[in-house]
């Protein structure tokens, strides 16, 4: 099995690297495309984007497990990634990730991420990368119909 970036996806990275100096300033937009691409960073990505932007494989490898949001097996089912970071979870991302668990996880991978920079929002969740803020129950039950 190969890796390639989709033609779409290749469109976006040459806008890109006329944008920076150094391409390996890309490694974050790369890993977001091969992400959303196959809903999960696998190796041959990993070794795609080293060599596209001649970074080592492992320095690629350390990114992607560095954060939480990258997944490098493929998920199962759709994928709902509930912040727990301050200020989601002092707004209530707790309930909102045991609401989920209890009433979506038989169709749900229900998944806790550290801060994903919409905290104004919070509490807030991710639904296949798409945000949804201010969430209660209410509100993430009309979201998932
Ligand atoms: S703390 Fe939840 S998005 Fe920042």
């Amino acid at each position: 099995m190969s890796f390639s970036f989709s033609q779409e996806n290749s469109i976006k990275i040459a806008s890109l690297l006329n944008r920076y100096p150094h391409k390996k300033a890309l490694i974050l937009p790369l890993l977001w495309f091969a992400q959303k691409q196959e809903s999960y960073i696998s190796e041959d990505a990993i070794g795609h984007i080293s060599e596209f932007l001649d970074v080592p494989y492992m320095h690629i490898y350390s990114v992607v497990t560095f954060y939480t949001m990258f997944r490098l097996t493929k998920p199962q089912k759709r994928v709902i990634e509930v912040c727990a970071t301050l200020s989601c979870e002092l707004n209530g991302s707790e309930d909102i990730k045991a609401y989920l668990d209890e009433n979506y996880s038989k169709d749900f991978e229900v998944i806790e991420v550290e801060c994903m920079g919409a905290c104004s929002g919070a509490p807030m969740c991710a639904i296949d990368g798409k945000y949804h803020e201010n969430l209660t129950t209410k509100t993430i039950d009309e979201v998932l119909k």
